[in-house]
């Protein structure tokens, strides 16, 4: 596959999205195109609207694609349903999440996500937004900076990062990766195991914060299972804990016919089943994949199927 990205779980995907003639899909994170054109070779004949909020996938993803002719939409996919009536489109048949950053994000230092390569702290996925890294390790406050570790990257150490962050900052503007991984270095130590794995929920944290990753995930789920025919499918591939649990809960609720608490016998919430839950446990990646892509060792994915409305 392409060194943009190699896509995870590719065949699996779409074999439960049940991918059919003339129907209409979203690919909600478009990265290098790499599930995208493993859906064309699967049924060329689909109509595909696929986002990305970063630039450089879309323009990337465009060759990959080019014998084929999805609507590319350059956008954050907590706008999914206003860019989808915009292109006058009322219902989909299926939608494909796979979240968190692409490997030629992680890969290409200057936009500054990766704890091995030095560079400039940006960690935008859109390069048009005005939150970056830097801005929130140079202008957060201790309380803002010690909660989203604690929330995001869910690390002891949360205050005393924090407040090693606001003395280096104190001295002079923190510019870089490196820079930031020495700071953490100061709390956490340095070359064990530990120490790195408190890095990269630091890393990760900001990450989070900077491209309000969660929140656009809990925004869109709603609304992408609100616009599925019945039989649609939704499929959503998940790198963290965080992710997964607000996915699991999400297809949960919805998936419930009765949200009364169990007090009540008879059901007073008119709460409606729109889902059934295709796989109650997440799925994961082979022994063979991890080996060839040890990049997919996290992923989960879950899928679930629009039911019709009856109460
Ligand atoms: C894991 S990669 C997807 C790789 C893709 N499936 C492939 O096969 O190449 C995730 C992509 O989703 C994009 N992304 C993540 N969150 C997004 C959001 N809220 N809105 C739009 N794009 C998002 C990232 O910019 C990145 O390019």
């Amino acid at each position: 596959m392409s060194s943009y990205h190699t896509p995870v779980m590719a065949e699996t995907c779409l074999d439960l999205l049940k991918l059919a003639k003339g129907k209409t899909y979203v690919d909600a994170t478009l990265g290098g195109g790499g599930h995208a054109l493993a859906m064309y070779k699967k049924e060329p004949a689909i109509k595909l609207y696929a986002f990305d909020q970063d630039a450089d996938a879309l323009d990337y993803a465009a060759e990959v694609l080019e014998d084929h002719s999805p609507v590319l939409i350059h956008r954050n996919f907590r706008h999914l349903r206003t860019e989808l009536a915009y292109h006058k489109v009322k219902s989909i048949d299926g939608i494909l999440f796979d979240l968190g950053v692409s490997s030629y994000q992680l890969d290409c230092a200057e936009r500054g996500f990766s704890l091995d390569k030095d560079a400039e702290l940006d960690m935008r996925m859109d390069r048009e937004s005005e939150l970056s890294a830097k801005k929130v390790v140079n202008s957060y406050s201790e309380y803002h900076l010690t909660r989203i570790f604690k929330e995001y990257g869910e690390e002891d150490a949360a205050k005393r990062i924090a407040r090693a962050i606001l003395a280096a900052r104190a001295r002079q503007e923190i510019h870089s990766t490196g820079e930031l991984a020495k700071i953490i270095e100061s709390v956490a130590g340095k070359g064990s195991k530990e120490s790195l794995k408190t890095k990269v929920r630091i890393f990760q944290a900001i990450r989070i914060e900077v491209n309000d990753e969660l929140n656009a995930l809990r925004d869109v789920l709603t609304d992408a299972i609100n616009l599925l025919n019945p039989g649609g499918r939704i499929a959503v591939m998940s790198y963290h804990s965080l992710e997964d649990r607000i996915v699991k809960n999400v297809f949960k609720e919805v998936a419930t016919a009765c949200i009364c608490p169990p007090a009540i016998i008879l059901c007073v919430c008119k709460h409606i089943k729109q889902l059934k839950i295709i796989n109650t446990k997440p799925i994961c990646a082979s022994e063979e994949e991890l080996a060839a892509n040890p990049r997919s060792r996290s992923a989960k994915l879950r899928v679930a199927e629009k039911v019709k409305e009856k109460k």
